[in-house]
């Protein structure tokens, strides 16, 4: 018997010595101490001990556990320079030249109505306009109604409206309505604000319009405000964006909600079928919608006409940077190419 155990010692330690990795080591491990649920040669060694005599068994007893010291101690060490060796392998196949060039990160920017929008409303800002944000989806209400528009009048024609499931609640088809809830907010302060935003249309898509635009809604109540307030503005507004060579006229037009009202063109000039198609044969762009403010608006906004007077303007950030960038196409705006989005 002590014998068995002297050969099972020297068969387990010249076996660890060839063993070089993990896996063989878990199956050594088995073979000679067994796992959880299997026995292994010294368990099977143990289990004779019953079989012996009084006399005999403490010394094989004793030379027992000193074979399972001997190879647990050896098992330890091995498993140790096995775990060093596997990590010394993982961290040269994991290698990394830090000498090689990097793969360059492409960058990001400002789409350009963003760039232009910021341009616009630092411009305003200057002028002594405070920004005012107001939401997309408005009620028919504040989006008409108010405005002077009352439900079936034939101007609502002018814009092609997106309606909600909900009745009464459309997307805004332009920011005037946020002229209403700065009224409200506001009266009885005189008001100098922009609300600059999306504003959406179920509209035919063209070079000069899309569905889906950006304006900035301009709006300025006083006891005095003229129309040569709106014009000077306009003007002001012209030539900080442009600069002084840049030709602008004011058109006379209607919107419900002002009176008189006016249209602001910037020149674009007339020598390319594309330029007739995107001035519509004038050689002028459209970039605002302006005028005195309504009595009727004013009144619904809690404003007295007989005390206050007011300008507002509506003006086309898209519009505006096709004139400042040279963009003879709007859909360019939101056709998601690269090739034009970089180059701003
Ligand atoms: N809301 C008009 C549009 O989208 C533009 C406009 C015209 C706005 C006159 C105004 C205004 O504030 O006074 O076509």
């Amino acid at each position: 018997m002590l014998d068995q155990l002297n050969q099972l010692e020297r068969d387990a330690l010249s076996a660890l010595e060839h063993i070089t990795t993990g896996a063989e080591l878990t199956a050594w491990q088995a073979r000679y101490l067994g796992t959880k649920r299997t026995k292994g040669a010294l368990d099977q060694a143990l289990s004779l001990l019953g079989t012996l005599s009084k006399e005999e068994r403490p010394a094989v007893g004793k030379r027992a556990n000193e074979v399972k010291q001997s190879i647990l101690s050896a098992l330890e060490v091995k498993a140790a320079v096995i775990k060093e060796a596997e990590m010394q392998a993982a961290m040269k196949s994991g290698a990394i030249d830090v000498t090689l060039p990097g793969a360059p990160a492409m960058r990001g920017r400002l789409h350009p109505s963003t760039q232009a929008l910021r341009r616009m409303i630092r411009v305003f800002e200057q002028l002594g306009f405070e920004v005012y944000r107001s939401p997309d989806v408005e009620t028919d209400e504040n989006n008409f109604e108010l405005l002077n528009m009352p439900p079936e009048h034939p101007a609502r024609d002018m814009w092609d409206t997106f309606h909600t499931t909900t009745p009464g609640v459309v997307l805004r088809t332009h920011t005037s309505p946020g002229q209403i809830r700065v009224m409200r907010e506001r009266y009885p302060e005189p008001i100098r604000v922009i609300l600059p935003g999306m504003v959406y249309r179920y509209e035919q898509v063209t070079a000069r319009s899309e569905m889906q635009f950006h304006q900035i809604e301009g709006l300025a109540i006083g006891r005095n405000i003229t129309l040569a307030d709106l014009k000077g503005t306009m003007a002001e507004f012209a030539r900080r964006m442009y600069g002084s060579q840049q030709k602008i006229r004011f058109r006379c037009s209607y919107f419900p909600f002002t009176e008189p009202s006016v249209e602001v063109d910037v020149y674009w000039g007339m020598e390319t079928e594309r330029d007739r198609m995107i001035t519509k044969g004038t050689g002028w762009l459209e970039i605002c919608g302006a005028g005195m403010v309504h009595p009727r608006v004013l009144r619904n906004g809690g404003y007295d006409p007989a005390e206050w007077s007011g300008f507002a303007f509506g003006m086309g950030v898209e519009r505006t940077a096709m004139r400042l960038y040279g963009i003879n196409d709007i859909r360019y705006f939101w056709s998601n190419d690269l090739r034009f989005l970089e180059q701003f």
